[in-house]
């Protein structure tokens, strides 16, 4: 077969195997074969010798025109074997409407515990947090509440295991800041002062009601100092009542017990909504409990190995639903964790 008969039959080969490829491979060995390097294209180039004198410029052309007419089809095959393969994978729909984000927002309670703490911030206390699974001796023990005393009922808990329990007050915190900082400092005259708040959640096994959760949230206090007295507690808490509920807010401190703090008081504020008169927010009582406070008993500064001749200290634990119950206008505890956006929309 004269050599340009044989030329032509190899391009309707070439022409085949490219148009047939399916996959990018295919496509590939076809290409090799035919015009790579060693392929049967460059076989014919160099086979040009064999033809008469006369045709060689023909045959030369007619080879150049066979090789550019075969990389066009290769190249259209490559963008059809891509475009395949992009295909199998779904396409987004760009005629969808866009998927909207709803933004959430900071849940009340956690919006009234940031406000709380920023306030006692801006007083120079530092707020520190605990876990909410405690031990014995951090919830009890160490706060003067030992195994047999009645005491221990007020604060009853949860128990997850013989010495882990749900922590029932914040309180707990103070233990653990005091105990960190005579291990950094030593209990002793060249001890620093200690001036912390702690929000957090706590637990007691309460029947739920309107006003009962077996979950709810304090915020508690803890100076310590050399000569603390109970004129900086009444100082330092009418700061924080006038910051929390405006310049005219009254407030007043009744006798009350506590274990770790002596003496004790429950400290209250006047209503906002009727300036202590009474009313229907405030029950007609004119004032509103914000939670206990004291100074701290020195049983505790033994627990936690600070001297109880050189220091003094102030403490308190304020409920944080009941003020947000009742600066919110909110009825029932049971809303706060109920996760129905229809209320929790309205903070
Ligand atoms: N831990 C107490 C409670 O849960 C509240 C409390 C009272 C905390 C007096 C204090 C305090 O730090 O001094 O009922």
């Amino acid at each position: 077969m004269p050599l340009l008969d044989e030329v032509e039959a190899m391009r309707e080969e070439a022409e085949k195997a490219i148009a047939g490829a399916d996959s990018p491979d295919a496509l590939e060995a076809a290409r090799v074969a035919y015009l790579g390097r060693s392929g049967k294209l460059k076989d014919f180039m160099s086979r040009i010798r064999e033809v008469p004198a006369d045709q060689k410029k023909a045959a030369g052309q007619r080879l150049n025109e066979i090789k550019s007419g075969l990389e066009t089809l290769f190249a259209g095959a490559k963008d059809r074997i891509g475009a395949k393969a992009v295909c199998a994978r779904p396409l987004p729909d760009p005629t969808l409407p866009g998927r909207i984000q709803p933004l959430g927002s900071v849940h009340p309670l956690t919006q009234a515990l940031e406000r709380f703490a920023g306030i006692f911030e801006r007083l120079g206390f530092t707020v520190r947090q605990g876990p909410e699974i405690e031990d014995v001796f951090h919830n009890f023990d160490a706060l003067n509440m030992p195994d047999d005393h009645p005491v221990r009922d007020q604060a009853d808990t949860f128990a997850l295991e013989d010495n882990a329990i749900l922590r029932s007050q914040t309180s707990t915190v103070q233990i653990r800041v005091m105990e960190e900082h005579v291990g950094r400092h030593g209990g002793g005259a060249g001890m620093p002062p200690i001036r912390i708040v702690s929000p957090g959640r706590t637990y007691r096994p309460d029947a739920v009601d309107a006003t009962h959760h077996y979950s709810f949230s304090q915020i508690e206090g803890l100076a310590v100092d050399r000569d603390v007295a109970m004129a900086d507690l009444k100082g330092f808490l009418g700061m924080f009542a006038r910051e929390t509920f405006g310049s005219g807010v009254k407030t007043r401190f009744r006798p009350s017990f506590f274990p770790f703090t002596e003496p004790s008081a429950e400290m209250d504020v006047s209503c906002v909504f009727c300036g202590g008169k009474g009313c229907r927010v405030c029950k007609r009582q004119g004032w509103v409990e914000l939670g206990g406070c004291g100074m701290v008993d020195p049983n505790v500064f033994d627990a936690v190995g600070i001297d109880r001749e050189l220091f003094t200290g102030f403490a308190f634990g304020f409920g944080i639903e009941r003020v947000a119950m009742f600066m919110l206008g909110v009825d029932d505890i049971r809303r706060f964790t109920e996760n129905d956006l229809r209320f929790l929309r309205q903070f």
